[in-house]
């Protein structure tokens, strides 16, 4: 059984979304779709959401999951908005209660906000397995960038790394935000690096440095041969050494106050106030 992938690109992100299906006609998963957000007017767009819809529609295809690789710091999900318009089951790991205990602090959220993940329809237990039509996948653990990331495999040949690996002229995610950790990091993808060495890689995103064109896809092969950062020979105590040096030159991601107090809730936006009109919650002085 042949694992169909189409991916789309949110260039406000740097984003890719993934659809994973069989055939036509077939059972899909949407992985990581990008609910647009402009921090100056304060406006969401489904734009970038709807093309993912038209080709939904376009090859008749039955959305089973709306899978999260983790809960995203630099863009808002439209899994709830393509789960009213598709159907579908949200999910991501288990380990976002974690997450949603620190951020409800952070955000001060209501007390009727529960950290137990049940805002998902769905929370995968480490390495738990599951289908998306004929396609066998598994919900791989790979925490580091957060306590809560999962790597889909899906049928033998694909995985959706989510914020481990990106290109390997680009090398690994941060691990300084809560819960992060860059020697969890390092197994986790090593982790990744033992699956055969065809095995195709999707990504979350790629931030190319040169003028090449953005790449959604990457191989084990070339991740172990040419990844600046975890190539095969550079050990787990270089690699901390590294993404310590490296994320303490990071600033907070544009959109990541916006963003979290949205996706621990499973993408969907607080609750309109009494005029009708949305609002999101930003901290003072205190990230
Ligand atoms: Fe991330």
């Amino acid at each position: 059984m042949k694992t169909l992938v189409a991916s789309f690109f949110d260039p406000s992100s740097a984003t890719f979304s993934h659809v994973v299906y069989s055939a036509h006609g077939s059972e899909c998963a949407i992985i990581d779709p990008v609910l647009r957000y402009d921090a100056i007017s304060g406006r969401t767009s489904t734009a970038g959401a709807d093309e993912i819809i038209d080709f939904v529609r376009a090859h008749a295809l039955n959305v089973e999951w709306l899978l999260e690789t983790h809960a995203h710091a630099d863009h808002l999900s439209a899994a709830a908005y393509l789960r009213r318009e598709l159907g579908g089951r949200v999910a991501i790991s288990a380990q976002i209660c974690e997450v949603q205990r620190f951020f409800r602090e952070v955000y001060d959220l209501e007390r009727g906000f529960v950290c137990d993940g049940s805002q998902f329809d769905h929370l995968f237990a480490a390495d738990e397995s599951f289908s998306i039509g004929p396609l066998t996948a598994q919900a791989l653990h790979v925490p580091g960038h957060t306590p809560a990331d999962i790597a889909y495999r899906v049928g033998d040949d694909a995985v959706f790394v989510g914020d481990t690996l990106f290109m390997p002229d680009v090398g690994t995610a941060r691990c300084d935000f809560p819960g992060g950790d860059a020697g969890m990091l390092y197994r986790s993808i090593r982790r990744l690096l033992d699956l055969p060495a065809e095995t195709r890689l999707y990504l979350c995103h790629d931030y190319p440095a040169t003028d090449r064109d953005v790449c959604s896809q990457t191989t084990v092969a070339q991740q172990r041969a040419q990844n600046i950062h975890v190539r095969d020979g550079i050990t787990e105590s270089a690699f901390v050494a590294l993404r310590a040096q490296r994320d303490a030159t990071l600033d907070l991601p544009r959109l990541m106050l916006p963003s979290i107090q949205v996706n621990i809730r499973a993408g969907s936006l607080p609750r309109p106030g009494r005029n009708g009109v949305r609002y999101l919650k930003i901290p003072l002085d205190l990230m």
